[in-house]
């Protein structure tokens, strides 16, 4: 199964990637975790882009298709995968299509963007696994701390208000326009076109997570 997540940011795409991708045993295949990861590395690219990604900016085209591209084409992908965060262009969505990779299912996640600000401000990470925690709506069982290794949960230096509206600027300007691009092919071409699957995420997490399911099976 070869599936796209779409959303905003903070509309849940990191959470529910986690489930999908333990039901159907897919790597998840996040942009966002896979820059921030060569951020804390300190590699050439990492250092390129810290001051985009912590000002909310997106980075661009041609590095995220070149790392999007080489990483779908490892072993682990061979029997599906779940993009989280990619495409957030159109020219990535084209990008993707002219690569000949055939998708099955687009997922969109609707969130407003004052839920997506309560959910931001109080998101918590562990760094070392991408698992995603809310002070308030799924609190850590240690205040803090990772369930699963104890280890220190961090803050986003992209999760500041200031920066998420930002973010939520980009998002209705660019992104949203993705959802257009991929329900335009589906209108024209059903059967050869991806489905896309709507899902109201404005409810508890596995509410969701079963919406997702049955959408998807
Ligand atoms: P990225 O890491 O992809 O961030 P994002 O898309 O902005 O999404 P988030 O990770 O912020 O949110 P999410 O939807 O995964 O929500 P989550 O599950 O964490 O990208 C970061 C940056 O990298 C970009 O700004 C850009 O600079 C760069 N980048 C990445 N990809 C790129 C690309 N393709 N092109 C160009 N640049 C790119 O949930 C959020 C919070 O809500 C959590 O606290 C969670 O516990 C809580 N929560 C989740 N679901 C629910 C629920 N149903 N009810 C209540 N709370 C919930």
């Amino acid at each position: 199964m070869r599936l796209i997540l779409l959303g905003p940011p903070g509309s849940g795409k990191g959470t529910q990637a986690q489930y999908i991708m333990e039901r159907y045993e897919i790597p998840q295949i996040s942009t966002g975790d896979m820059l921030r990861k060569s951020v804390a590395d300190g590699t050439p690219l990492g250092i390129q882009i810290k001051a985009t990604m912590d000002a909310g900016n997106l980075v661009s085209d041609d590095i995220i298709i070149k790392l999007v591209k080489e990483r779908i084409q490892q072993p682990d992908c061979k029997s599906g995968f779940l993009l989280d965060g990619f495409p957030r262009t159109v020219r990535q969505a084209q990008a993707l299509m002219e690569s000949g990779v055939k998708i099955d299912k687009i997922i969109e996640l609707q969130v407003s963007d004052d839920e997506i600000v309560r959910r931001l401000s109080g998101r918590r990470v562990h760094p070392g696994s991408g698992r995603v925690y809310h002070v308030e709506y799924q609190p850590p069982a240690r205040a803090g701390h990772d369930d699963v290794t104890g280890e220190p949960l961090v803050q986003r230096d992209d999760d500041k208000e200031e920066t998420i509206r930002k973010r939520l600027v980009i998002y209705h300007a660019q992104t949203s326009q993705v959802s257009v691009f991929y329900m335009r092919l589906t209108l024209a071409d059903s059967e050869n076109s991806p489905q896309y699957i709507k899902i109201n995420a404005e409810q508890p997490p596995l509410v969701v997570c079963d919406e997702i399911f049955r959408n998807i099976a």
